[in-house]
């Protein structure tokens, strides 16, 4: 049976109230037990996805939970699910069974299952049926509403597995969550959500509801208090950055937020994705060129260098149209990293489709690219069209990486010689002898460094370079 209720609106002093029980119900426990109860988020998908799960567990903490390194460790386990692809669902929901065993364990505990993929019904109705212990679940728009859903399932003991509240998905945003931060120096701050774009392939605009932008002065607010904290890198975040600023009651593009946020002082970063190519404006352009603390830095994703294939899916650009806006930018932004998407195997692409986007790649020589398989997502246009056989996806998409894999080690090359800036992260995941830390591009830099350097930025001299690597020596940090 599937269950058609709705959330219904949730304000903050709703909110409020909701998170107080909770937390009153959590510090009754911690006092008995003489320890708090844990939370664990395990997050998919994009950085949009990371910005979300970092006010999941914003309002978890609040609530009086404790983050632990483990779900076997937790009380309350939170799934944050990605869509884009089958791939993203399939392993959220094989995570999702694994943690039956934990469950089997303790009866208590609390599981909730967050993000694009429960926006979607067909995955709500098998999560209702096929997963039992699962205790919520919590759209990408309803995230404001995670303590009243939380504090609902815990006073009823019951199940909350609704769709979301129609005014969340079109017009709201809510201001005032709390967030934790997973890092001290690098964060994001969503300036948008919601996508109206509907490109063929695409679910974003069914999951994430309509575009809406936060108000410039919360923005503003936010990135002041990030800077003076210390924060040194800025991610703002959108579907698509450059709708940013429609339906605000004053007036306010893309660019001249830019424009403002450039103007706080400080030693910081500033940059944003993602920017779709059909309006990626020249003020937005010219406003990069002269920032001080915008990086020099595009993420423009062209997804196909065919007319044909770029029509069907509905981006509204041609090639033509790419490659003036990419000829601009390098023009005037003359340390210009550029990095896109493409997807291939999208239905209908044939090889001389595939052949265009080859030599687009060639024509534009990115730095970096994300290369994706097309995935039929259920309620896109595209998914209904008669799709490219997977052996051939796979020999164009193996194919493809191989001829960027050489364009990214050609951009790299140039740098060999040349003193790059870099925050630094700390030891590197793949080889301890080394820190590895990220350029202004978001090239990652390996070198030798002290945990003093973590968090900061120091001057690197490039000595050797792979296609997603760059090696040297620090020269002063
Ligand atoms: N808003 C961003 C992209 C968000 S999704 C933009 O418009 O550029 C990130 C990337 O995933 C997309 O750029 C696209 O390349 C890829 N993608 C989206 N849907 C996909 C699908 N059904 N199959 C394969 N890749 C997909
Ligand atoms: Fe998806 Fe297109 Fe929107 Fe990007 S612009 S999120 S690819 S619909
Ligand atoms: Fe995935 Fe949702 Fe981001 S579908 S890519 S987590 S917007």
């Amino acid at each position: 049976m599937v269950d058609k209720r709705m959330l219904t609106p949730c304000g903050e002093q709703e909110r409020e109230a909701a998170a107080g029980l909770v937390r009153d119900w959590n510090l009754a426990y911690a006092r008995s037990m003489g320890h708090s109860r844990g939370v664990y988020v395990a997050t998919f998908g994009c950085q949009q996805n990371q910005a979300d799960s970092e006010k999941l567990l914003g309002m978890a903490v609040d609530m009086g939970y404790r983050p632990v390194e483990t779900a076997e460790e937790a009380d309350l386990i939170l799934v944050n699910t990605c869509a884009i692809r089958e791939h993203a669902e399939n392993r959220a929901l094989a995570m999702v069974g694994e943690y039956k065993h934990i469950r089997e364990r303790n009866p208590d505990l609390i599981i909730g299952v967050c993000g694009c993929m429960v926006s979607q019904e067909h995955r709500r109705e098998s999560l209702r049926k096929s997963y039992p212990y699962v205790t919520f679940t919590l759209g990408t728009s309803s995230l404001h509403q995670f303590p009243r859903v939380l504090w609902e399932s815990i006073e009823k003991d019951c199940r909350v597995i609704r769709s979301e509240c129609p005014e969340d998905m079109e017009s709201e945003v809510a201001e005032g969550i709390p967030v934790h931060r997973a890092s001290g120096y690098r964060a994001w701050v969503s300036v948008m959500y919601g996508c109206n774009n509907f490109c063929s392939y695409c679910i974003v605009p069914y999951v994430r509801g309509r575009e809406r932008s936060r108000e410039k002065a919360d923005i503003l607010r936010e990135v002041q208090e990030l800077v003076q904290a210390g924060y040194r890198d800025i991610t703002l975040l959108g579907q698509n950055v450059n709708s940013y600023g429609r339906g605000l009651a004053e007036p306010c593009d893309f660019a001249d937020l830019l424009s403002a946020l450039d103007a706080i002082p400080g030693d910081w970063w500033l940059r944003f994705m993602t920017s779709h190519p059909k309006d990626a404006s020249r003020k937005l352009i010219d406003v990069m060129a002269t920032g001080k603390h915008i990086v020099p830095t595009f993420h423009l994703p062209l997804q196909s260098g065919s007319d044909r294939v770029l029509h069907a899916m509905n981006r509204r650009y041609d090639m033509a149209k790419y490659m003036d806006t990419v000829t601009y930018m390098k023009e005037r932004i003359p340390r210009l990293t550029l990095t896109s998407d493409i997807i291939v195997g999208f239905p209908g692409e044939e090889e001389e489709d595939y052949q265009a986007t080859l030599r687009a790649l060639e024509a534009v020589q990115f730095d970096m690219l994300f290369a994706f398989i097309y995935s039929p997502r259920k309620g896109t246009p595209a998914a209904g069209w008669e799709q490219v056989p997977p052996e051939v996806k796979k020999t164009r998409y193996t194919h493809l990486m191989e001829v960027q894999d050489g364009i990214s080690l050609a951009r790299n090359r140039e740098l060999v010689g040349q003193v790059v800036r870099v925050l630094c992260d700390g030891e590197s995941k793949t080889n301890p002898a080394l820190y590895s830390g990220r350029t202004e591009g978001n090239k990652s830099v390996f070198f030798a460094g002290t945990e003093a350097m973590v968090g900061r930025f120091c001057q690197v001299l490039v000595e050797r370079v792979e296609p997603y690597a760059l090696h040297g020596r620090v020269i002063d940090g």
